[in-house]
């Protein structure tokens, strides 16, 4: 029987509630950056377009790395329900890289195409954020119960790519860290945290397949 307390968030209200938390840093970002238009360096300083681009960056691996952990909380706490929130999460980790991607383009590179493909030799750090988003396009355009449906047992195989695009994002991230290595070694930390959860929770419902195989029936 399900909790009481935890039936909330099941409800449309708890994952409006799940939105708009992950919308906060986006609309304060958007305010800094309109209170910039009028006060130029007030709030993003003296390097405007270098620091929209860090912060989505940072909203991105957050939400990125947030999406997995959703599943692993819901297992750990025996809270299914919460599964419910993992798309809302990938959705906005999607968004932020598709922002920081539009930030990155717009401010750093005036949108100069031949400069894109200039640096990616010039920073190869890009090369990997660009196929982390590539990836991305299709687990976002099958998130939905339709595609699910649809695509059964290819769905999961699909969304596994989901750990690729976590260590192509920390691979982005540690490539471009200059003299302290300390947001990838937490990220990484984050990153191995959750695949032992996964491999320990692959292990038991192996082990407790192959006990009711073997069970006298
Ligand atoms: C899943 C995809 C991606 C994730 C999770 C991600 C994440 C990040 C993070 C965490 C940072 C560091 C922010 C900081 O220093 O505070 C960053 C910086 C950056 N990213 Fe990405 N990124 C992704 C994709 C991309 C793409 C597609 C591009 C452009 C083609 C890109 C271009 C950059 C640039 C130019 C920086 C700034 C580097 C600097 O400060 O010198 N990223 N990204």
């Amino acid at each position: 029987m399900a909790r009481p307390r935890l039936t909330f968030l099941a409800t449309k209200t708890a994952k409006w509630i799940v939105g708009l938390l992950l919308a906060i840093p986006l609309l304060l970002l958007l305010n800094d950056v309109r209170i910039e238009l009028f006060d130029p360096g007030a709030r993003l300083g003296p390097n405007p377009g270098d620091i929209l681009v860090d912060r989505l960056g940072t909203w991105s691996i957050r939400t990125l790395y947030l999406t997995l952990l959703v599943s692993s909380i819901s297992r750990i706490f025996k809270i299914p329900v919460l599964v419910q929130h993992r798309r809302t999460c990938g959705l906005f980790a999607f968004t932020y890289v598709v922002l920081h991607f539009t930030a990155y383009l717009a401010a750093i590179l005036g949108f100069d195409f031949n400069t894109l493909l200039g640096d990616f030799s010039k920073r190869p750090y890009i090369i990997f954020g660009m196929i982390a988003l590539l990836l991305l396009i299709p687990l976002a355009i099958t998130s939905t119960r339709g595609w699910r449906k649809r695509l059964k047992l290819n769905w999961k195989r699909l969304h596994r790519l989901i750990y690729l695009i976590a260590v192509l994002a920390l691979i982005h991230l540690w490539m471009q860290e200059r003299s302290t290595y300390t947001d990838t070694v937490i990220y990484a930390s984050i990153l191995v945290l959750l695949l032992v959860e996964r491999i320990i929770h692959a292990l038991r419902q192996r082990m407790a397949r192959s006990k009711t195989s073997s069970a006298p029936s």
